[in-house]
């Protein structure tokens, strides 16, 4: 009778020495992830527009961190020349959590350049950091595309707006992208958040903090930032066989996307 190998089991800690880009690095979760991984022990260089939000986290976390507009072309081919800088040839993460929504118009209403604005943001943005640092990626035999989607990608609701068909937009990537690098060492992994009260996902959507916050009135305990950090993490320190493809993550308070449980007076 043959035994179990037992040889791939969870090592203590395989991450030191492994590198990441996080994009969306300046708030919320993309901040989150970042000085998680650097607490985990991977060499971050963290990016997204803002450069005096970065500056506070490398000097937080000691991560790298450089001003990165995703959607601008020659400033993702400046991030893969400062990655190879960096990390020399090889690349094990790209995190890509830079995204989010804009509006809540029904799709009668609908406001065309919000939807190309969130299109080239989620989708567009997702695929040029994709394109620019997957070489890195598959030289580095232990490889990772990341992507945070979210439910809004599997599931509509009124309001969802382009939300909704740019977050599917991202997901379809994750799933073409998992199909034309099956053989090689690169997990596609896909994280799918529910409600997550971040400082400004909402009010970037809304426009307004008194409609912001009032998307979270009376809900107990929606998701932080450092809950889908510490999945992330899991998620990419996992042994490199285990693929968690697509992970869903949500409040308990939250039933469905549109299905939320409000407490009264709260
Ligand atoms: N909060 C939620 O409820 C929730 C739920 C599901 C999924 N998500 C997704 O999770 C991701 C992060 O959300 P969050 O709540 O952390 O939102 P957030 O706090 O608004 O963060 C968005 C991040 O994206 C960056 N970004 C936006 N446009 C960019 C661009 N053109 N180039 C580079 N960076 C850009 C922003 O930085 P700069 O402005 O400095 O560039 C910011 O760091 C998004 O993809 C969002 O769609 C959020």
């Amino acid at each position: 009778m043959t035994t179990a190998n037992t040889t791939d089991a969870r090592p203590e800690n395989p991450v030191p020495g492994l590198t990441a880009v996080v994009t969306g690095a300046s708030s919320g979760i993309g901040r989150a992830t970042a000085q998680r991984l650097v607490a985990d022990g991977w060499q971050v260089l963290a990016v997204a527009r803002r450069e005096e939000r970065l500056a506070e986290l490398a000097a937080e976390t000691g991560c790298q961190v450089m001003a990165v507009d995703i959607t601008d072309q020659d400033s993702v081919d400046a991030l893969a020349e400062r990655a190879q800088e960096l990390f020399g040839p090889t690349l094990n993460a790209i995190v890509h959590v830079a995204g989010g929504a804009l509006g809540v118009e029904p799709v009668a209403e609908a406001d065309v350049e919000k939807w190309q604005a969130m299109y080239e943001r989620n989708v567009l943005g997702t695929l040029r950091v994709t394109r620019a640092l997957l070489p890195a990626v598959r030289r580095s035999g232990r490889g990772d595309v990341l992507l945070v989607t979210s439910v809004a990608a599997h599931e509509a609701y009124p309001g969802g707006s382009g939300y909704n068909a740019a977050k599917a937009g991202e997901h379809m990537l994750a799933r073409t992208l998992r199909l034309e690098l099956n053989g090689e060492k690169v997990r596609v992994i896909e994280i799918a958040p529910g409600m997550v009260r971040t400082e400004e996902f909402s009010l970037v959507r809304l426009g307004d903090q008194g409609a912001a916050d009032a998307v979270y009135d009376g809900v107990e305990q929606p998701l932080t930032a450092e809950d889908c950090a510490d999945v992330i993490s899991y998620a990419l320190g996992a042994p490199h066989h285990v693929n968690l493809d697509l992970v869903t993550v949500r409040p308990l308070a939250q039933a469905a996307a549109h299905r939320v449980a409000r407490h009264q007076g709260v």
